[in-house]
């Protein structure tokens, strides 16, 4: 069995989310009920604008990977336009300062180079190099009711696990901040996990109340509603069976030496059963092992296993650590070459920052008519 939470994004167990103002609507995908997104995608990419961020907190490890990375890869190839950003401001929803943040962003920029983000085709940028993006949050502010934010699922799971004594405003606003993120450029799709179906659900509420207070002299509204594009990717444990993430020391990075994976994959935890199977309910360990093997050389996971039969976790680790590195060999390769060029991760920076602000400073520049404040 194996479950469809995606390996990257799913940061908390799956939420319920609370309708809003009018059940359903703006549950993402609720403009296209039994609609295949995917489908929509690849029939007309050029009608589809991706946007897809993440925090600028660590090394993107396997799970980001195969959860997020290569559908993005995926979807640049199909041709739609993406907009990538690299979350800096929301690093401090959880924790005081932002850590190494300059160099956090490098990272992360070339993680997404090395894993075959195309510059010329998305548009990376970070979230405060862009002003008209930001400025959009106050009129958004205005469109939620505090009970809405006090409301969100996942909000309060990372409140929850944040173990900061007080609530700062930004953890209680930033999935309206998001909605910024994703509405300032038009996009209508955004990939994500199960954990960020009730932001995507805010900024559906944002886009549709905003429409409705200030319309368009046309009678279009300026924003569209996104739609949410699941990951199926099956989901990924860290080498001590737990949560893979960035924080704990269990996750084999993109960018890991063939050395270092060796040796995280070497300390993973397994069981005493010398027959390999994959059994993910029954054998959740091995089996996240199986899968990574599997995952890396586009197999099945129990052809994965019936290789390995008898082996043992011994036989099992050699395999996977032998399939990761020989995965990523290339990529690996390719990162540390850009990654001798810091000028040119910044100049991607600065150029994505550019393309970003001309369109923001466009979307701005639309929210002030309706609104009347020219
Ligand atoms: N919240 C996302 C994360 O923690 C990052 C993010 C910021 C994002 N803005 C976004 C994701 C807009 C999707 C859309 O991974």
């Amino acid at each position: 069995m194996t479950t469809t939470v995606p390996a990257t994004t799913s940061t908390h167990p799956a939420v319920d989310h609370p309708t809003v103002d009018r059940p359903g609507v703006d549950r993402p995908g609720a403009d296209r009920p039994g609609a295949d997104l995917d489908e929509l995608i690849r029939r007309d990419p050029g009608a589809h604008r991706v946007l897809t961020g993440d925090r600028p907190t660590g090394p993107l490890h396997l799970g980001h990977y195969f959860g997020t990375l290569q559908n993005r890869v995926r979807l640049q190839r199909l041709g739609t336009e993406m907009f990538v950003v690299v979350a800096d401001y929301q690093v401090i929803t959880d924790r005081d300062v932002a850590d190494r943040l300059a160099e956090h962003t490098e990272n992360l920029v070339l993680d997404y180079l090395a894993a075959g983000l195309d510059p010329d085709r998305a548009t990376i940028f970070a979230h405060s190099a862009v002003p008209a993006l930001n400025q959009l949050l106050l009129p958004f502010l205005s469109l939620v009711s505090v009970a809405e934010l006090g409301r969100n699922p996942t909000v309060k799971d990372e409140i929850a696990h944040s173990g900061q004594s007080a609530v700062n405003g930004l953890m209680f606003t930033y999935p309206v901040h998001q909605a910024a993120d994703i509405l300032f450029c038009k996009a209508n799709v955004v990939p994500v996990g199960q954990d960020q179906l009730p932001h995507l659900e805010v900024a559906r509420t944002v886009a549709r109340r905003f429409n409705e207070r200030y319309p368009h002299p046309d009678g279009t509204g300026v924003f569209p509603r996104p739609d949410a594009l699941l990951s199926a990717a099956p989901m990924l444990l860290g080498t001590d069976g737990g949560k893979m993430s960035k924080s704990r020391g269990n996750a084999v990075a993109l960018s890991a030496t063939a050395d270092a994976t060796a040796r995280l994959i070497r300390g993973a935890r397994t069981d005493t059963d010398r027959r390999i199977t994959y059994d993910p309910a029954a054998r959740p360990e091995v089996s996240s092992l199986v899968l990574l093997a599997a995952l890396c050389q586009d197999r099945a996971p129990e052809l994965v296993a019936e290789e390995i039969g008898d082996g043992g976790a011994a036989a099992l680790k050699r395999t996977v650590t032998e399939a990761v590195n020989e995965r990523f060999g290339p990529m690996r390769a390719r990162r540390e070459e850009l990654a001798a060029d810091r000028g040119y991760v910044r100049q991607v920076l600065r150029d994505g920052a550019e393309r970003a602000n001309a369109v923001a400073d466009a979307t701005l520049a639309e929210v002030r008519a309706v609104m009347g404040s020219v």
